[in-house]
């Protein structure tokens, strides 16, 4: 059986989650349920990061112990999920017990091999991003070094610290990028080898001395420090599949793992992650998928940038299914997505209401009113039968590419095949229209079955009131069906009453 391991960048619980974060969730979540339903044994990775200096902080402002806190935010994090229908199989936090002793293993076990050593660090330092500047990387604003994506001053700081010879792996790193098909879309890949090549490798810290960062996994053979966030983070993707105490379950696991991440952080999931799992004596993932940011008002949305839209706010408008539907649909791995209401609500609209609700219920209601909701089966018209195969197709090759988005216009598409099918067969003219409402029927199936990883409770619903099931996409044929049993006409999208709010302006 076909493994597949899936597993999102672990969020900072310093905040609530918003839409930007739903979205990388969400886009692991497609994959993941379209996968089961092609039969892979499926394990989906999600959680918190919850160490460091910027959630030391948030709980110190108010007033928790850091574990109060990141206790409370494990709760509010699983809920949004929950609200999202997010099937992650394991929600791993950096503070479970089993995460903690890997890491304190794989560091042990790197100093060991003599890639980590100690020295004087000094440098800028963004806490938000928890990594350190170098110049050229930060921008200047009146005298004053920033950090570029969030817009806030860096701290200087300076400290004794433990590194991590990162520069040894230079010639490592240039080969995978270059040589092996990881990241995708591949000009990331590109971006990283011109970087690596242009700047070289310099070594990284990675502890952090206790007065000033208490908050994480104490180095195990100098209790001074704690393990730098990002290294601890990192970790996550193999402590959770049992890298300590189960080989096998490791290794299988291992061997199939996507790791899906926003593009703000390709670099530490290239070049550090590559290289800690080369100094483990490991493989690195099997794919690196790659997407690009939602953006609001032309700004990658960030609560410091104050420019967020809350998963609430998309809940309330949507719904559960609209909210999955247009995260995915404006997805995009190359190019980033501006998040504009006006915009959702009008695809919201003209395919979810007009088109693929639409078609459901007109269906459902004739095949009630005319036959009975008992519909049999009956040859497809040939036109049908020619296109619904080739779309088909082009779905399964936009899942196999990542290209959710993409997957999910084909199965409106049918939809859409679908309304103008009826429109030219008139089917509610005649006295047993029942070879129409076959055909019909087959196309709702059909995009039912290809929709059911993105709006996950209507195809349940139109599934169960349809009397069909949600079946191995892969093995889907026209036809196969003997009968239908239409027991309802659902209205599967409410139509939209307000106008929406735009979101706030960035902060300057
Ligand atoms: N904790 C680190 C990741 C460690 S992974 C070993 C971190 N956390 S984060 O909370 O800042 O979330 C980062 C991820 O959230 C991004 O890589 C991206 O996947 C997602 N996004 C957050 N805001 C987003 C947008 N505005 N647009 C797209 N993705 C967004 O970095």
């Amino acid at each position: 059986m076909e493994v597949f391991y899936i597993t999102t960048p672990i969020y900072y619980p310093n905040a609530l989650p918003h839409v930007g974060h739903a979205y990388t969730t969400l886009f692991a979540d497609v994959l993941a349920r379209f996968k089961r339903l092609t039969g892979a044994k499926v394990f989906y990775l999600t959680g918190n990061d919850e160490h460091g200096l910027k959630i030391q902080r948030v709980a110190e402002s108010q007033n928790k112990h850091p574990k109060v806190f990141v206790d409370e935010m494990a709760e509010v994090f699983k809920k949004y999920w929950k609200s999202l229908d997010i099937s992650y199989d394991y929600f791993i936090r950096t503070t479970d017990e089993l995460h903690e002793k890997t890491v304190k293993e794989a560091f042990t076990y790197i100093y060991k091999k003599g890639y980590i050593y100690k020295a004087k660090y000094s440098g800028l330092y963004c806490v938000e991003c928890e990594k350190y500047y170098s110049p050229g990387e930060y921008v200047v604003v009146e005298d004053k070094p920033y950090c570029p994506l969030h817009n806030k001053p860096l701290e200087y700081m300076e400290e004794e610290t433990y590194y991590y010879k990162l520069s040894e792996f230079k010639d490592y790193l240039l080969d995978v990028l270059e040589n092996r098909n990881i990241v995708y879309p591949r000009h990331y890949a590109q971006e990283v080898i011109s970087k690596l090549k242009s700047e070289g490798l310099r070594d990284i810290s990675v502890a952090r001395p206790v007065e000033r960062v208490w908050w994480g996994i104490p180095v195990p053979f100098d209790e001074k420090y704690v393990i730098y966030v990002w290294f601890d983070a990192l970790l996550n993707y193999i402590s959770a599949i049992h890298y300590l105490d189960d080989k096998d379950v490791f290794t299988e696991h291992w061997s199939a793992a996507h790791h899906i991440i926003g593009k703000d952080i390709l670099w530490f999931h290239t070049v550090v992650w590559f290289s800690i799992l080369r100094a483990l004596d490991l493989e690195p993932p099997r794919k690196l998928i790659v997407h690009a940011f939602l953006t609001s008002r032309g700004a990658k949305m960030s609560k410091s940038v104050g420019n967020i839209v809350s998963i609430d706010e998309m809940l309330q408008r949507y719904g559960v299914d609209g909210s999955r539907y247009l995260l995915t649909r404006i997805s995009n791995m190359d190019k980033d997505s501006e998040f504009s209401f006006e915009l959702l609500d009008s695809v919201y609209t003209s395919e979810l209401v007009d088109t693929y609700g639409n078609l459901v219920r007109r269906v459902g209601v004739l095949a009630q009113k005319k036959c009975g909701g008992k519909i049999y089966r009956r040859s497809i018209e040939s036109k049908l039968a020619d296109e619904v195969p080739v779309k088909i197709g082009e779905y399964l090759d936009a899942m196999k590419s990542y290209e959710a988005s993409r997957a999910a216009q084909i199965a409106i598409d049918l939809a859409r095949t679908g309304n103008q099918y009826l429109n030219e067969a008139k089917p509610w003219e005649k006295s047993d229209p029942s070879r129409e409402l076959y055909n019909a029927l087959e196309l709702i199936r059909v995009a039912t079955i290809l929709l059911a990883p993105i709006t996950t409770r209507a195809s349940r619903v139109v599934s169960e009131r349809f009397g069909f099931t949600i079946e191995n996409p892969l093995k889907l044929r026209l036809e196969s069906i003997e009968r239908y049993n239409v027991a309802e006409a659902p209205i599967l999208f409410r139509k939209l009453k307000t106008t929406a709010q735009q979101p706030a302006q960035p902060s300057q």
